[in-house]
């Protein structure tokens, strides 16, 4: 069936005012498109079913709620050829909402303020655990003598930064689609709840963290217009920092400090030194376990020849990653280019981004030394499996353990090379004990493991931090711990 098939004999809002506009049921096909045909949808308000209808064909299930039976026997009728929908005549605003395993909300019903306010408490009950629950709301814009959906969905977003507005979809504003009047604003509006912890948002001035707020999604939205100030970039003195401070962290903006020089020729790059970061983010710094690995930002910033110094104090405002345009429509933009967007950088200016890494003369003929003894000029893999192999929040994870351990060793049989290794357990207490490793890492120095990495034919681990340092050096595979991956991840790694 074409996409748009189901639409044939379904009235457009100009025909049958108390449903959608046909405009609106094309945009619901084109923004859920497959991604939902495993989930159920619940429609609150069916009158005849012609959206029901559509709905029918974008989820494994639909659950439809409707008073009036002539209502309900005129949807059953129309959609007698679909075997997904479950009527129900239910009164929503004197019933109780037991329903389970929701993920899409449609509400559609009184669109009076107090009624679509208890819609979406009702709704937001639904919501798994750290997971996102759309809600759609038709009627957006529907020009009402009384506060409606428009109103109700400002108050709540108000006073719930859980809930956010993701896009408009149906006719535009001033659109004849409702033959009553002209619509006051566009006719429907797709919505997000997310069930999960919120962040805390910091702000860095003169050497101190302050919690401004609480958010679900670090940084600014697209459309909010928030960029870096054009006065810290006229002043060409630029810090850069990282909250998290892993070495996987810091290598995600390593190319910063090339990128702004090659941006503002005559700028100085300065990176926080560990006293700076101790004085900000307390004296447990290198105790707290998020932060275990203090000296990361030197490890990845030693002997880059675009950092100008290590700093212990800086005046003002330090926008770190925190700060950030994150695109809800485009979740495939990677951190980096987040960060560098606040930085007013043009899509041009940062296509190259990916982590980069300058070693010294010394670093190099080391490496080069280690690499010539165990595998001449032979062609070699690198190995990296960290104490997050198999787990999830710190614990043995069976079912991550069996996927680390499958789709690490489909690579490492397809590529039978000589490895370097390094892994959190003796490897022979790994799955990995088959593969031909020539020489444990453990003991060389950071940076000349990095440098091995990058010259290696391939890297594989499990997700983590050292080895997207090196993807614009060597093909890297990564076994992915953390779902959904989100924007937290490095162009050109292939994630497995
Ligand atoms: C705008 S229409 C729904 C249109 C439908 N979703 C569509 O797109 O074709 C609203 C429906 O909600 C129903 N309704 C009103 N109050 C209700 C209640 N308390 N419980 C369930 N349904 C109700 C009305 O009978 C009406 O059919």
């Amino acid at each position: 069936m074409n996409n748009y098939d189901i639409l044939n004999g379904v009235p457009d809002k100009r025909q049958e005012k108390n449903t959608t506009s046909l405009k609106f049921k094309k945009d619901l096909i084109n923004f859920l498109g497959d991604k939902y045909k495993n989930k159920t949808c619940l429609e609150i308000g069916t009158h005849k079913g012609y959206t029901t209808r559509v709905l029918s064909t974008l989820f494994k299930k639909v659950i439809t709620c409707e008073t009036n039976t002539d209502y309900i026997n005129f949807a059953e009728y129309l959609n007698k050829d679909r075997d997904n929908i479950e009527f129900l005549q239910k009164d929503v605003y004197n019933t109780s909402w037991d329903f389970e395993d929701i993920d899409v909300v449609f509400i559609d019903c009184n669109h009076e303020i107090n009624y679509v306010i208890k819609d979406i408490e009702n709704t937001i009950k639904l919501a798994k655990q750290n997971q996102e629950l759309l809600i759609i709301f038709d009627d957006y814009g529907l020009q009402n003598p009384w506060e409606g959906v428009k109103e109700a969905i400002s108050k709540v977003k108000q006073q719930n930064p859980r809930f956010e507005i993701i896009k408009f979809i149906g006719e535009h504003k001033g659109s004849d689609c409702n033959p009553r009047a002209n619509l006051r604003d566009e006719e429907g509006v797709i919505c997000s709840y997310t069930n999960r912890p919120l962040l805390p948002f910091f702000r860095i001035v003169d050497g101190k963290a302050y919690e401004v707020d609480k958010q679900l999604h670090l940084g600014f939205k697209k459309g909010d217009g928030l960029r870096i100030p054009d006065e810290y970039l006229e002043k060409k003195e630029f810090t850069i920092m990282r909250t998290c401070h892993g070495i996987g962290d810091w290598g995600i903006i390593s190319a910063i400090p090339r990128l702004l020089k090659q941006k503002y020729p005559d700028c100085k790059v300065y990176i926080p030194s560990l006293k700076l970061l101790r004085k900000i983010f307390g004296e447990g710094y290198s105790g707290l376990d998020m932060w275990s690995e203090p000296t990361a930002n030197y490890s990845v910033f030693n002997n880059n020849p675009y950092v100008d110094e290590f700093v212990d104090e800086v005046s003002g405002d330090i926008f770190h990653d925190h700060y950030r345009i994150y695109d809800r429509e485009n979740i495939d933009t990677p951190l980096i280019k987040q960060i560098l967007k606040f930085w007013q950088f043009s899509d041009k200016e940062m296509s190259d981004c990916q982590p980069e890494m300058y070693w010294s003369d010394e670093e190099k003929k080391l490496g080069d030394k280690i690499i010539k003894k165990y595998v001449d000029d032979n062609e070699y893999g690198c190995l990296l499996v960290s104490n997050r192999f198999g787990t999830q929040m710190g614990k043995h994870h069976q079912e991550s353990f069996d996927k680390d351990k499958q789709v690490m060793t489909d690579v490492l049989k397809d590529n039978d090379v000589p490895y370097f290794y390094w892994s959190s357990k003796p490897l022979s207490e790994t799955p990995f004990s088959f593969i031909n490793g020539v020489f444990d890492m453990r003991h060389v120095d950071l940076r000349v493991q990095l440098y091995i990495k990058s010259k290696a034919k391939l890297n594989v681990a499990n997700q983590c931090g050292t080895n997207h340092l090196i993807v614009r050096y060597s093909k890297s595979y990564e076994s992915v711990r953390q779902y959904p991956l989100g924007m937290n991840f490095v162009e050109g790694v292939t994630y497995l």
